[in-house]
């Protein structure tokens, strides 16, 4: 998949204020994932999942910063993400399947937050950019 001019004039335009929110925006991603997709939480055990956990917050602030480098990196962003992408594979081996559930909660959390900037083009570059992601976190599985 590839990120057109477009793509990424979009992602550079709504990032910034994503990032601004990374722990609140990130609990609440996790939060909704954990609730309608509860198979995921079998990855985090002695997890507490209560909504904004200090636990919560601090995971969704790891996640957004790493959304928020490749977006800084948006021409390169299997290599800004290459030990992010070993840790899922080899470590924490998520089912690939996950990802497009994590990405379909992240778009919402910013849909809702930003209804205005979230136009037809803004959301298909977004969901683009979630998708390139979480192809390099699942490219290390064979
Ligand atoms: C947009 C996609 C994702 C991004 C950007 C992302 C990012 C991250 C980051 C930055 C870390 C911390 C790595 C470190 O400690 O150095 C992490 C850890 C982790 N991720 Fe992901 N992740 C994504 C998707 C997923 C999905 C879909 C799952 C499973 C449902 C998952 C499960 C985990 C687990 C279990 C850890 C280790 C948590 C811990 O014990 O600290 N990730 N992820």
């Amino acid at each position: 998949m590839m990120l057109s001019a477009e793509d990424k004039k979009h992602i550079k335009a709504i990032w910034p204020s994503v990032a601004a929110h990374a722990d609140q925006f990130g609990a609440d991603a996790l939060y909704r994932m954990f609730l309608s997709n509860p198979q995921t939480k079998t990855y985090f055990p002695k997890f507490d999942f209560h909504k904004d956990s200090a636990q919560m917050k601090a995971h969704g602030k790891k996640v957004v910063d790493a959304l928020t480098e490749a977006s800084n990196h948006l021409d390169n962003i299997g290599g800004t993400l290459s030990k992010l992408s070993d840790l899922h594979a080899h470590d924490m081996r998520v089912d690939p399947g996950n990802f497009p559930l994590l990405s379909h909660h992240i778009l919402v959390v910013i849909a809702l937050h930003f209804p205005k900037q979230f136009d037809f083009a803004a959301h298909q570059a977004l969901d683009k950019f979630l998708a390139t992601v979480s192809a390099v976190l699942t490219s290390k599985y064979r």
